[in-house]
């Protein structure tokens, strides 16, 4: 295990109805100008945007809106939210929806602070932000785990890559289950899909022998399996909604990173992927990661042997390791095509595969979890994903 220093800053307020209690305890402590960030509408209509302006007024806040996030927001919708937070000197960012107005946020948060373009900051000049104004998040759709991480996925469009980069930490973060009953539920899927992509990306991340990390990782990609297929069950049941929510930010809130170095490729290719082709973040990891793994799983018999056994209970008799490997990542094939996720670009509407080679040319390549791709490798893995 490597060594680590391990600490949370985001208070975590879960339940059905928490909206209101952890609002009026967390506003008390912030000023008195505060930035309402949401996305396309959604939660106009579906009440929570009432429900939280209520709760603004009553604590007295002068309200700021910065609406129309985007999914996959883009470099300039962030440059929009900083105009707003400064041009009204606002306090304190409240960011409602998911990983995208999140995300948003989190590099709002951060480009308010400092005079110069983050993205220079971060990628030319190589630095870490080192101011934020405080933020929290109200989640209303859960998968990307970006409630309790700084780390935001950000589009540039000019420069076509989105990559991750660093912005403020949510000093509190809601996660209501209740609010995720309304999401189109394609979208529920694809974000649970991708709750899962965070925890293999992680069990596959170096060393790749198992110790305690390992073990709980193997607990939630168990429970969201589970969940996946109890929520497709019954659609309105509370409970496994619950558990996806929780199993999300689980996967993201550094917990099960702890001693590892995670890999990542998967997100890597995806992320490049949809600088190109706007692609939906799940659907485009449920295509990537079989015929990704189908690449590695050689390269690491055993963890996969394990993976196959542990995660979805193949039965290891008469089976050599890397029978069982092989056997662990159809499995997984096989789950994402029961629960209904795109198998092939095509299937998720990418009807031109001319952007690939640009998409290899310039996503990041990992050190890998078992083994490094090649930019030539990453191309051969697109086309067999089309
Ligand atoms: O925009 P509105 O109208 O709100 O609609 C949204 C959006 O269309 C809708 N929605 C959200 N809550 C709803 C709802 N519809 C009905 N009822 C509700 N309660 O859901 C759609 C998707 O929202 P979005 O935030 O785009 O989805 P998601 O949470 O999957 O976020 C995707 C973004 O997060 C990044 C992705 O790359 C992508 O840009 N990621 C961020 C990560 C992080 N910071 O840790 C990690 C992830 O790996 C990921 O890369
Ligand atoms: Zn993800």
């Amino acid at each position: 295990m490597k060594d680590f220093v391990f600490s949370y800053p985001t208070k975590v307020y879960f339940g059905v109805g928490a909206a209101k209690g952890a609002l009026e305890t967390e506003l008390d402590k912030v000023g008195k100008n505060v930035m309402l960030a949401y996305g396309g509408g959604s939660v106009k209509k579906s009440g929570i945007y009432d429900e939280l302006m209520e709760v603004l007024h009553k604590k007295g806040k002068t309200v700021y809106e910065f609406s129309g996030i985007m999914s996959n927001p883009t470099y300039a919708k962030v440059q929009e939210g900083a105009a707003i937070a400064k041009n009204n000197a606002v306090d304190f960012i409240l960011a409602v929806g998911g990983g995208s107005v999140i995300d948003c946020c989190k590099v709002v948060a951060a480009q308010v602070k400092t005079e110069e373009d983050i993205w220079k900051l971060e990628f030319v000049d190589r630095k870490l932000p080192t101011d934020a104004l405080p933020m929290g998040a109200v989640v209303t759709v859960s998968g990307t785990g970006s409630e309790m991480n700084s780390g935001a996925v950000i589009t540039n469009e000019e420069l076509k890559l989105k990559v991750g980069m660093l912005g403020a930490y949510n000093t509190f973060a809601v996660l209501d289950p209740s609010y995720t009953l309304t999401v189109p539920f394609k979208q529920v899927i694809s974000g649970a899909f991708d709750t899962l992509s965070h925890c293999m990306e992680t069990y596959f991340g170096s060393p790749l022998e198992s110790f305690i990390s390992d073990e709980i990782n193997e607990a939630v990609i168990k429970n969201t399996i589970k969940n996946i297929r109890a929520t497709i069950a019954d659609p309105q049941d509370i409970v496994p909604r619950s558990e996806l929510m929780w199993t999300s930010a689980m996967a993201e809130n550094g917990i099960l990173k702890i001693g590892k170095v995670t890999d990542f490729q998967a997100h890597q290719i995806e992320h490049q992927l949809g600088a190109y082709t706007d692609c939906n973040h799940g659907q485009g990891l449920a295509v990537i990661h079989p015929v990704l793994y189908r690449h590695l799983y050689t390269s690491a018999p055993a963890k996969f042997a394990r993976f196959a056994t542990e995660v979805w209970g193949v039965d290891s008799n008469g089976k050599t390791e890397e029978q069982l490997a092989a056997e662990g990542v159809e499995r997984l094939a096989d789950f994402i095509k029961e629960i209904g996720l795109p198998t092939t670009f095509r299937e998720m509407g990418i009807t031109d595969n001319s952007c690939f080679k640009a998409v290899a040319d310039s996503c990041n390549i990992t050190a890998g979890c078992c083994k490094q791709l090649t930019r030539e490798e990453i191309l051969d893995i697109l086309n067999e994903c089309y």
